[in-house]
Order: structure tokens, then sequence, then C-alpha cells
């Protein structure tokens, strides 16, 4: 870890494939320099830019000039950030505007976005040509800190209600297709971050506010303490905070990426990053649902549902006696804090959330792995915790 107070490096160890992740303010300008000293010369490349729509012009060209003067042939597509646009179908108009551009294995894919678009471009790069290199540019908090690093990408399966099912929706299948694709380099240019929604913005805390329930056993000391510490001047935006927010939230993910890089290791290295997500995954995927004291209802962003998550997993935990109670008031209290939602309206019966539970990746021989928090940073891998304790922990979230 290494770098000025304005501009903070984390190199992710990953033998041929590491890369660093750069956090500062002004990096998209010069993107140019940046790229080429990461990724290789860029002159007489083409560089394919997948860019979310609701971006503001002046991120935009801000981007694409820097890439202009390194002299390279850019070709943009917008997106617009929408899980139901993280699918096949979208990923295979991509796939045909660069063919249609003749880009090659030389040629290199920038993904300019939050987690939707980093996901997307990311599956693009990683299946274009059987693989090529990509550069990631997070613009959202939740990207900035956790989706951008560690390689990642997916499209979600996308499937159709059928007669009598309570969905009026399609269901969608999150992030079931896809490739671990590593980026060359991540720049997470908090400046981006001012243009971005209160709700999406306090959405991205609710990782950190999981990485700070993980974070120790990676060696990363009182993560959970300083975000409760700082959250007035995070939530601020004040952005020398927010470089060092980021920063302790990178490390904490490169860690655990270059422990299990695949999320191979049976006993879930990596798969502790899923802390609150196999809860968190099924309430995303439900429409209809009304956080208590928010304006908005479902779909849910991916972080709000995570929060949720984080509350039933505590929850679930306390009930199963794998952490005391204190535990998830104190997760609740500064999930609150932050503007999440820890309260839903509309969940359906709990055996519906169980088997949307039942679909999420971590399952194994139709038993639900969960991750559950074990003490403030630190967290277990259980696959034996009683139907009684993940009702407790779905019933702790309904509003009634
Ligand atoms: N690959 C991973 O390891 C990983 C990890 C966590 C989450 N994810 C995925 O990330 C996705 C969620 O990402 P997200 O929370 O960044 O949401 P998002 O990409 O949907 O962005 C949230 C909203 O902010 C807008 N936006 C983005 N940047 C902006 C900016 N600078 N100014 C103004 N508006 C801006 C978007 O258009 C969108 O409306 C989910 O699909 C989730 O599954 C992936």
């Amino acid at each position: 870890m290494t770098g000025s107070p304005h501009e903070r490096r984390i190199r992710v160890e990953l033998g041929a494939r590491s890369y660093d992740v750069v956090i500062g303010t002004g990096l998209l300008p010069n993107a140019g320099a940046l790229i080429d000293a990461a990724a290789g010369p860029l002159r007489g490349r083409k560089v394919f830019i997948a860019v979310d729509d609701a971006l503001p012009g002046t991120l935009i060209s801000a981007l694409m000039e820097a890439l202009g003067a390194s002299g390279t042939h850019i070709h943009r597509e917008f997106v617009k950030a929408e899980e139901g646009n993280k699918s096949l179908a979208r990923a295979e108009e991509l796939f045909t505007s660069l063919s249609g551009a003749g880009f090659d294995r030389r040629d290199l894919l920038v993904a300019l976005g939050g987690g939707i678009v980093g996901d997307l471009g990311g599956f693009v790069a990683g299946t274009y040509h059987r693989g090529i290199s990509w550069v990631q540019c997070p613009t959202t908090l939740l990207s900035m800190v956790d989706a951008s690093v560690g390689g990642k990408t997916a499209v979600n399966l996308i499937l159709d209600p059928f007669e009598g099912d309570f969905r009026s929706t399609p269901e969608i299948r999150k992030n079931i297709i896809g490739v671990v694709h590593q980026p060359r380099l991540v720049l997470a240019d908090v400046s981006a971050l001012a243009s971005l929604s209160e709700r999406s913005f306090r959405a991205g805390l609710a990782e950190c506010i999981k990485h700070g329930l993980l974070a120790e056993a990676w060696g990363i000391a009182g993560l959970f303490a300083w975000t409760e510490q700082h959250l007035d001047s995070i939530l601020r935006r004040d952005e020398a905070t927010l470089i060092e927010l980021i920063f302790r939230n990178v490390a904490v993910k490169a860690r655990v990426v270059e422990a299990d890089e695949r999320e191979e290791i049976s006993q879930g290295l990596r798969a502790q990053l899923n802390l609150g997500h196999t809860f968190g995954h099924a309430f995303e995927s439900l429409p209809k649902l009304s956080p208590d004291g928010h304006s908005y209802n479902a779909p849910l962003q991916h972080g709000e549902a995570v929060a949720l998550g984080l509350v039933a997993a505590s929850r679930c935990a306390a009930a199963a006696g794998v952490c005391p109670t204190a535990i998830a008031e104190k997760l609740e209290l500064l999930l609150s804090r932050a503007g999440l939602p820890v309260r839903i309206g509309g969940l359906p019966p709990n055996q519906t959330v169980i088997a949307r539970m039942m679909h999420d990746k971590k399952v194994a021989a139709g038993r639900l792995r969960l991750v559950l928090p074990e003490s403030i940073g630190r967290c277990t891998f259980r696959d034996d915790i009683s139907l009684a304790a993940i009702e407790a922990g779905i019933d702790a979230v309904r509003k009634t």
C-alpha cells in the first residue's frame, strides 16, 4: 500500500495477473498515461468504452479526451444501469459492436460506471476472443470499495414469470453466468462521486459496513469502529475521508482476493465476502418490497439489499447462538445512521424467501451455506443452521 494522502495505491498481488487500484481525485483526466503505464502503450490500439448513461458529460469527456490524447481509436457505447441489462442479451449487443468495429485480442475495454456496467463490461472483456484486457473506472462508492476489485464479472439469468406465479415481473437470478477476469488497472476517481445520488451513495456504505464485520480476520484492525467514527464526514462526502474509506476497504477486498482468487477454498475465504448476500440476493430479487422509513420501493439497489441481508444474517446468527445479540444491535444502529434500510414491508412468506435463497450460488447439496458474523471483525461459514434460526433472520427484517 503506497501513495500520497491525495492519491493512494493498493497492489492486488496475483502473480502475472497483479494490478494496482489507484484511489484519488482528478484521475480520469490523467487516464491515458495511467493506463499506458499499466496495460501497455495505447497508441495504435482500439479502446471500447462501456459507459453508464447516467454519468455527467464532463466525466465521460474527461476520460475520452485523456484516451484520445494517447493516440487510440475510441468506440463508446452507453449502457443503462439496470439489473435487467446485466444480461446475455445486452452482452451479445456489445460483442456485436466490438466485432463490427474490428476489435481483436490486442485491444482494450474500459468500463466507466457503477457495478452494473463494471460486471457487464468485465464479462464481455473476459469472454470476447476468450478474453481481452480491460480497465475499470468505478463511479459509485459500491463499485470503488468492492465490485471493481477482484475480477469477478457476471451477467444475470433472467426468467419470465409463469402463470399462477406470485411474481408479475421477470425473476432475476443474480450473477450466475460469469467469469473471473482481472482488470489491468482500477482507477477510483473520487471526484466522480460528487454527482452520485444520495440513495446510491448510501447503498455503497452497506459493503463498507460488511467489510468492517470481517476485516480483523484479514489483519485490518478497527475498520468497523473507524467507519462509526468518521460517518459524518463520509456522509458529507469529504474527499480526503472518502479516499481513506475506499483505501481501507479495498485493502480488505484485496487481501481476501489474494488468498482465494476464484472462491475455490471450500471453507470460504473469498466466500466470506458473501456475508449478508444469501439473504440479500433473495430480497434483491423480490418485487413489491417497501423499505420502512424510505420513500423508494423495490427494485432495491444491491447495497440496500445487502444492508437488509446483514441484519437478517446477524439476527440469524444471534438466534443460532453464533454471536451475541449485542452485535446485531450495534450493526443495525450503524446501518440506520448510514441511512440504509433495516426493515422492509411486503415480504412474501418465509418459505418463498428461502426458496429464493436456495437459488443463490452458496448452496451445497441442497443445504444453505451461510456466512454469519461471530464478532465485530470476524465471521464464520456454516451449513448446519436450523430452519428456525434462518426464519428468525427473515422475520427480523419483516416490517409487521
Ligand atoms: N463483481 C463484484 O465483485 C461485485 C461486488 C458487489 C456488487 N456487484 C454488482 O454491482 C452491481 C451494483 O453496483 P452499484 O451499486 O454500483 O450500482 P449501479 O451500477 O446500478 O449504479 C447505481 C446508480 O448510480 C448511477 N451512477 C453510477 N455512477 C454515477 C455517478 N458518478 N453519478 C451519477 N450517477 C451515477 C447508475 O446509473 C445507477 O442508476 C450489482 O449488479 C451487483 O451484483 C459486483
